[in-house]
């Protein structure tokens, strides 16, 4: 299957990210076309009809999160989630800096759909090159009267404020990037109640992903039923695939969803020479990982979830023959050590724990039951962590076990006094899944 370049369109052209340029391809013709012609509430049922789903991680369906917010006068704000911090993905950093008047212009629609009058772009911090975009972009469009100003005759008109954040994974979750942009500490609120309801500032927010926005533009360029014939039933549209680790050619890639992941990967100049696939982490490094009895599965979101995956950000970390599964899960849990905000115990410890016996078995100084220990501290992360970044962090690491529990065991085995080893450790108390109490509020 060839590449379907939507998003991506013009991204290779050198000076797309001018507002001449976006303009001369077609640029700023949404916002000509549905304001005010289109009812904020019409636009929403479209986007309700196209079956968008986000692409920021969840793939939770977009019409229905925006039909929550209040359809009152009172404030409302929209946030585009560009933190973009996950292992993997690279996606909305090609876009920001590629393209910036696309995700400016999926902006002012969302907000006007929404009635939204400010919406904010949360931009990871080291993003040095897209902020600086972003920011002569939005002047570029305030000088054109396309932001604070009154838009085509009618009374509605936004304001974009870029605001980079400060190099934090956790500031990526909708309720702690609210608080970093409120000026706290990136940690998640409770939910409920959820941002549509009380959001930025106590009011009604709608936090979307760069590349969810994007697609709004073309989805009221093209209409519904263009965009419900790419992909497939229940994961409509393109998705941008971000190809990384062990291939030819990494990259970005935009296909309709759907495409295998033999497919993608081929188009990423498939593997090194003389190497050959042995896994990859299809969605991000939050998901559990896929072998190559997984290489002719369909890449939408049902798909990976019925193999106990995630389609995630479509972030596709690959592994040849080469790689060391055990370096792999110890690498994966230190970011997610690193990264932890510490409101919670189970991530807070567990995270550390985990690197400190994979570092351990790592050195060849595994003891028995160091993977059993491991395996139930991820459960206890799973199910007891208070944001899904703890319950993230524990697929990818379970995974590697049970895909490649020989090689785990070769490397405890390295341990020069394994025979005179006891065989059970000290052991972690073992809630069994009834037993747990969870403070997200599901057991
Ligand atoms: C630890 C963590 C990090 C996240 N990072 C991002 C991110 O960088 N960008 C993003 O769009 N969503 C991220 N999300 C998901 C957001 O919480 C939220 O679901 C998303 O922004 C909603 O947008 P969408 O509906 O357009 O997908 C993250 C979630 C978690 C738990
Ligand atoms: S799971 Fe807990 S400690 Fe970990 S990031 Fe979320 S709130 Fe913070």
């Amino acid at each position: 299957m060839d590449e379907m370049r939507v998003l991506m369109k013009y991204t290779d052209i050198p000076d797309q990210y001018t507002l001449e340029k976006y303009e001369s391809n077609g640029g700023y013709l949404a916002i000509r076309r549905a304001i005010p012609y289109v009812q904020p509430s019409d636009l929403i049922e479209m986007v309700k009809q196209s079956g968008l789903r986000g692409r920021g991680g969840a793939g939770f369906l977009t019409g229905k999160k925006w039909g929550f917010i209040p359809n009152d006068s009172s404030t409302k704000y929209l946030v585009c989630n560009c933190d973009e911090s996950e292992p993997g993905a690279f996606k909305d950093r090609l876009l920001i800096e590629r393209d910036p008047h696309q995700l400016i212009e999926g902006m002012i629609l969302s907000s006007y759909a929404i009635g939204a009058k400010h919406a904010f772009i949360y931009c990871r911090g080291e993003y040095y090159e897209g902020i600086s975009r972003l920011r002569k972009a939005v002047q570029e469009a305030k000088e054109k009267g396309y932001l604070e100003h009154p838009l085509f005759g009618s009374d509605y008109s936004l304001t974009i404020t870029v605001h980079p954040g400060a190099g934090a994974y956790i500031a990526g979750e909708e309720t702690a990037q609210l608080n970093s942009l409120e000026g706290f500490r990136a940690t998640p609120r409770l939910k409920p109640p959820f941002p549509a309801v009380q959001g930025l500032y106590g009011k009604p927010t709608i936090i979307n992903n760069v590349e969810t926005l994007c697609n709004v533009v073309h989805i009221v360029n093209n209409g519904v039923e263009w965009f419900q014939k790419i992909g497939i039933p229940g994961s409509t549209g393109t998705k941008i695939f971000q190809v990384s680790g062990q291939v030819q050619r990494p990259g970005c890639f935009e296909f309709p969803i759907g495409v295998s992941l033999k497919e993608v990967l081929n188009y990423a100049g498939g593997m090194l020479p003389g190497r050959t696939f042995k896994s990859c982490y299809p969605g991000g490094s939050s998901c559990s990982l896929l072998t190559s009895k997984h290489l002719d599965i369909s890449m939408d979101f049902d798909s990976l979830a019925k193999v106990n995956s995630a389609f995630g950000t479509a972030s596709i970390i690959v592994m040849d023959d080469s790689a060391d599964m055990v370096k792999v899960a110890l690498c994966l849990m230190e970011f997610y050590q690193n990264e932890s905000c510490g409101k919670c115990t189970p991530c807070r410890e567990g995270t550390r724990w985990v690197v400190q016996v994979l570092s351990r078995i790592d050195a060849g100084k595994g003891t028995k039951g160091d993977l059993e220990l491991i395996n139930q501290i991820c459960h206890s992360m799973e199910m007891n962590s208070f944001c899904p970044l703890a319950a993230g962090a524990a697929p990818p690491i379970m995974s590697a076990i049970k895909e490649f529990r020989e090689e785990f065991e070769a490397a405890i085995k390295r341990n020069p006094y394994w025979d005179a080893l006891p065989e059970m450790p000290i052991s972690y108390p073992y809630l069994k899944k009834d037993q747990l109490v969870t403070i997200r509020g599901i057991s």
